[in-house]
């Protein structure tokens, strides 16, 4: 069956059975790895992206309900690394093994484009999901911090240089 899927601001149609997991049809058809396979279950977060803003599990999203909607891979967080939270990810250092670290990442993505200045409930709660077996937990929480600290200054900077141009 066809669907027309948007991945990372692209249309394209796949044709697949419906009720094959998004994972399967972003990495196998669409051949973006960035995105990883870990329980297939729905425990542990590492196939995260975004629907429309929202972190969800892929492996657990089948490709139907994905269809017409806006779907955002660790690929389209920025077409370079610069994303605040790949910055922050890179300045902290914040992996040892990586596996987990995608999923990870687009789950703060997701936390700060609707909490900019989130707690460490918050971190907690939007994180919660995200399972790391190499616990890089508290530098997970330190990165998220660090990016929203990024884009506020990203912020200023672009308010401090629009007034100068009036
Ligand atoms: S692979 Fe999807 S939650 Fe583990
Ligand atoms: S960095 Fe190894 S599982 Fe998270």
């Amino acid at each position: 069956m066809a669907f027309k899927l948007n991945v990372n601001g692209r249309s394209t149609t796949v044709d697949v059975v419906a009720d094959t997991p998004l994972l399967w049809v972003i990495r196998d058809v669409l051949n973006l790895k960035g995105t990883k396979y870990g329980c297939g279950i729905g425990q542990c977060g590492a196939c995260t992206v975004h629907l429309n803003g929202s972190a969800v599990r892929s492996c657990q999203t089948p490709v139907s309900a994905a269809a017409n909607q806006r779907i955002t891979t660790l690929e389209g967080l920025s077409a370079d690394g610069s994303h605040p939270v790949q910055v922050a990810w890179q300045e902290i250092d914040v992996p040892q093994c990586g596996y987990c670290q995608a999923g990870q990442m687009m789950s703060a993505a997701a936390l700060l484009a609707k909490k900019p200045h989130a707690t460490d409930k918050d971190i907690d709660s939007a994180m919660n999901g995200n399972l790391c077996r190499c616990g890089t937990y508290l530098r997970i929480r330190q990165a998220i911090h660090r990016a929203a600290e990024i884009t506020t200054n990203a912020s200023a900077r672009s308010v401090e240089t629009a007034s100068v141009n009036q």
